[in-house]
């Protein structure tokens, strides 16, 4: 089967990047990285993706224009680097209608909570400040709302009594780690589509590493 060709968008320390390229590294996975994008240029996980050997572009959203041209940039060089399929990992820049519909069920995000609770910044602080007792990650198509958009996977994870935003931030990205190449490699092998704004499996998940992190024991 022909792997699907995946750019990576980070702003960041690209940790979700780490655990999709380390799972699409793997033999047999559907799926390849092969361009990793930051809007930051500092990004520390640019010079990770440089070191594995994956081809990295920063562009600087602030020396463009507007969002239309910096997206124009970002589109043509998925489009260069025969992009099939796209991962925001810690990607901070909200898309416009225009490059998501470009992009349509072909574009994750991860987002650390139980969408489509606590969509947004600050999740875990919010969570703790509502005393929810499970939280979670969840990944899914975008849209152009916040952390919207036909959900492919969730993992749960609970909120301990002594939890503060950090230690549940840990706990939450080490679910998150699991969960992404998981959904990866379901939209990879094309068991997923979208029906009236809602995901459809071709068939049964049979094997969810990842609805409970830690697992129940
Ligand atoms: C993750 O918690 C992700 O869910 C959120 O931003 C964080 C990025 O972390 N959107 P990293 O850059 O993948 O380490």
């Amino acid at each position: 089967m022909q792997k699907r060709r995946v750019g990576i968008l980070i702003s960041g320390r690209g940790s979700n990047m780490q655990s999709l390229v380390a799972a699409m590294r793997r033999p047999g996975f559907p799926a390849e990285p092969v361009i990793v994008v930051s809007n930051r240029p500092e990004a520390a996980g640019l010079e990770w993706a440089r070191g594995q050997g994956i081809a990295v572009h920063a562009i600087d959203h602030k020396q463009y224009a507007n969002r239309m041209a910096f997206e124009a940039r970002l589109h043509q060089a998925l489009l260069d680097a025969q992009v099939d399929l796209i991962c925001n990992a810690g990607f901070m820049r909200m898309l416009t209608g225009g490059f998501v519909d470009r992009w349509m069920d072909r574009q994750l995000n991860i987002h650390p909570s139980l969408l489509p609770a606590f969509p947004g910044l600050d999740t875990h602080q919010r969570v703790l400040d509502q005393g929810a007792l499970i939280t979670g990650a969840t990944v899914h198509f975008i849209r152009t709302e916040m952390d919207a958009g036909p959900i492919v996977a969730q993992t749960a994870v609970p909120v301990m009594p002594n939890d503060s935003a950090d230690t549940l931030a840990a706990r939450v990205l080490e679910a998150e780690h699991r969960l992404y190449p998981h959904a990866l490699e379901l939209v990879a092998t094309g068991q997923v589509s979208v029906r009236d704004e809602r995901v459809v499996m071709a068939a049964p998940v049979g094997r969810v590493p990842t609805l409970m992190w830690p697992p129940l024991g």
